[in-house]
């Protein structure tokens, strides 16, 4: 038996050794073990190399305990956002144009065949380096150190970007998944601001919104999450209380410059306000935000589900678009796919919407008679956002790859008898083309928002939906057929592009969004960028389809 000691020796020169290897690798990279040992001290040793998440289960070590914990944990959202090299979109931990890689079989993690040679675990776009951002500090230096060695930086909390955004290859990534501070306070007056004291919860950038709502419930509070807050963050909770963006009251932010700010109405303005849509990793690295709670609501909530039928699809969205203006305005929230509906609202008591949903549960009484084994058809009332959010987690495929696309749907389309039945064709013709499409009813509609208080595209205010779609491959496909999942996604919702105007979430959309900048931020986009140079003229910050994005850089070799 060797000794511990003599074990974690080896263990340190496999390190080093890999370390070298990557190096090499990297072109044009100019670092040495020696930076990165430097590095290391200016950040109290917290720099730790990063690793594709499935590493474990190559060179013949299939079964081993290691890899075994990997293939049991492949598809789950907790492990893959526990593990700074793992990604919850698998193909971005790859390097796509190149193939390198190292995944597991997404259909059955199981099965060898993908670590059999002449498979080999790549890095692919993993960073090479993660710092375990702490403090300032931290951040501070890898600025600095990005700036003097010309390598990409990115930033990674849990892993969840659709596009790509928290990976690049040969670069030092900053892991804020740490920062998990909570804290409620019940009068917050936002830091200088004279301003009336509301009800405020403060969170760390590595709080997960299923930890706060946790916490919300256990003060009584509702606080309004999905998403990463800084790109818009919508939740069924949005038709009522708003955006994510439009919650925020204060957030700490290290800026390129190195220095920590604070933004908020009354200092750093315009910081404040590119931060309310302009971007995550765009204008600096947020480690802590403070946003709007709410007392804690009740929330009658209808659920439906039947067996897939393209006949009933059409029935009840064609009901959903008969009643959509209505509904928006009452508050309601919810998620639907073609054999499923889940509406719910705080706004309405349980008799008020009973009534207001009166068609819909027709509609599934109505099925429930005559498919009674295939129906579901609920009315109840959930005690509190969090009670709800717990029942309704893991609805989304992890571990895979997936091109996404999506769109926002404007309330206009709901005017007359033609549009909403162009809507509910394009609905349909979009889910036959790649299954799966999902309206997120989570415009905030039923909220007074302030005019001009965030930079996310004025679309948003316009529209009742969210919509989306994605198109998946697993790990042997070909550059050829990855990239015909991206056209296969982007051409199905181009039945909805052809009857709505230029405008998408930034965070769930195509990765080769059209006329991108116009569709995440419409007519802020001209001020936004002014700011981008304001407070990071070298670039060092930079992500696919961002602000002031420079499309020629070697951090997005990897995209096809
Ligand atoms: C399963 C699933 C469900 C989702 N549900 C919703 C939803 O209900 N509502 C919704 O609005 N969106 C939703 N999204 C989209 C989500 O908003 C984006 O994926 C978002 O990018 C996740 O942010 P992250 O920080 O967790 O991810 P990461 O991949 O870790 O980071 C994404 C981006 O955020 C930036 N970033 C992260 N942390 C910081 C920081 N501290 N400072 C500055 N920049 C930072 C990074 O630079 C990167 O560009 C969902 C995504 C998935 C995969
Ligand atoms: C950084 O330093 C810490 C503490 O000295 C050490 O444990 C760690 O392995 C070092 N990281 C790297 C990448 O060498
Ligand atoms: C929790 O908040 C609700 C809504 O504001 C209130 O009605 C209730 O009394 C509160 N419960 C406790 C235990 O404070
Ligand atoms: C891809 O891998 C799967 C199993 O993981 C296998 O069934 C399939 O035949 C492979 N396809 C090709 C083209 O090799
Ligand atoms: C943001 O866009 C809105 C809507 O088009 C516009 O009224 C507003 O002036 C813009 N704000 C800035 C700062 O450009």
């Amino acid at each position: 038996m060797l000794s511990l000691t003599a074990r974690i020796l080896i263990l340190g020169l496999l390190a080093q050794y890999n370390g070298q290897v990557e190096a090499q690798k990297s072109k044009g990279s100019t670092v040495t073990s020696e930076d990165w040992e430097n590095l290391n001290q200016t950040v109290a040793g917290r720099l730790f190399q990063g690793n594709p998440f499935a590493e474990p289960c190559f060179s013949g070590q299939f079964d081993s305990p290691e890899c075994k914990a990997i293939q049991d944990g492949y598809l789950d959202e907790k492990t893959r956002t526990d593990n700074p090299g793992a990604y919850i979109e698998t193909q971005w931990s790859t390097c796509q144009a190149t193939g390198e890689q190292c995944l597991l079989d997404s259909l059955n993690p199981h099965d060898p065949l993908p670590t059999l040679p002449p498979q080999e675990c790549k890095r692919g776009s993993v960073p090479d380096y993660f710092i375990n951002v702490q403090e300032a500090n931290d951040v501070k230096s890898a600025f600095a150190f990005v700036k003097e060695h010309n390598i990409p930086l990115v930033v990674k909390n849990t892993g969840h970007d659709y596009k790509g955004r928290s990976s690049a290859p040969g670069s030092l990534g900053l892991w804020t998944y740490n920062l998990k501070d909570m804290k409620y306070t019940p009068d917050f007056v936002p830091t200088g601001c004279s301003t009336k004291p509301q009800q405020a919860f403060s969170a760390g950038a590595g709080v997960q919104w299923g930890e706060a709502y946790a916490f919300a419930d256990s003060n009584n509070i509702t606080v309004v999450g999905g998403g990463w807050l800084q790109g818009g963050g919508h939740g069924a909770l949005s038709p009522s209380l708003g955006l994510g963006v439009d919650r925020v009251l204060e957030i700490k932010v290290v800026t390129p410059d190195g220095e920590l700010k604070i933004a908020n109405e009354c200092q750093n303005e315009d910081l404040f306000w590119a931060l309310r849509g302009g971007g995550g990793g765009t204008f600096g690295v947020v480690l802590d935000h403070t946003i709007l709670a709410s007392p804690r609501v009740t929330l009658p909530t209808l659920i439906l589900s039947f067996a897939p039928d393209t006949t009933l699809a059409r029935e009840m969205w064609s009901i959903m678009a008969d009643n959509a203006l209505k509904w928006a305005e009452e508050g309601w929230g919810g998620f639907s796919r073609s054999n499923v509906m889940i509406l719910l609202n705080p706004k309405l008591s349980q008799t008020e919407a009973q009534a207001s949903l009166a068609p819909l549960l027709d509609f599934g009484k109505q099925l429930q008679a005559t498919n009674p084994d295939t129906t579901t058809l609920i009315f109840t009332e959930f005690s509190s956002w969090n009670e709800f959010f717990q029942t309704f987690t893991s609805q989304f495929v992890v571990g895979a790859n997936l091109a996404l696309a999506s769109r926002l749907i404007p309330k206009d389309l709901f005017q007359t008898a033609d549009t909403k039945e162009e809507f509910v064709s394009a609905l349909l013709a979009a889910d036959a083309a790649t299954p799966g499409l999902i309206i997120l009813i989570a415009a905030p509609t039923a909220f007074p928002f302030v005019p001009g208080s965030t930079s996310v595209t004025e679309a948003w205010r316009s529209s009742l939906y969210h919509i989306t779609l994605r198109s998946n491959w697993n790990w042997n496909a070909t550059l050829a057929e990855k990239k015909s999942h991206y056209d296969a996604a982007s051409q199905s919702i181009d039945n909805l592009r052809k009857i709505t105007p230029d405008a998408a979430y930034q965070n769930e959309a195509d990765v080769h969004e059209p006329n991108h900048e116009v569709s995440f931020w419409g007519d802020n986009y001209s001020r936004l960028l002014q700011i981008k140079e304001k407070y990071d003229p070298d670039h060092l910050l930079d992500c696919w389809h961002y602000v002031g994005w420079r499309q020629e850089s070697p951090r997005f070799s990897c995209y096809i």
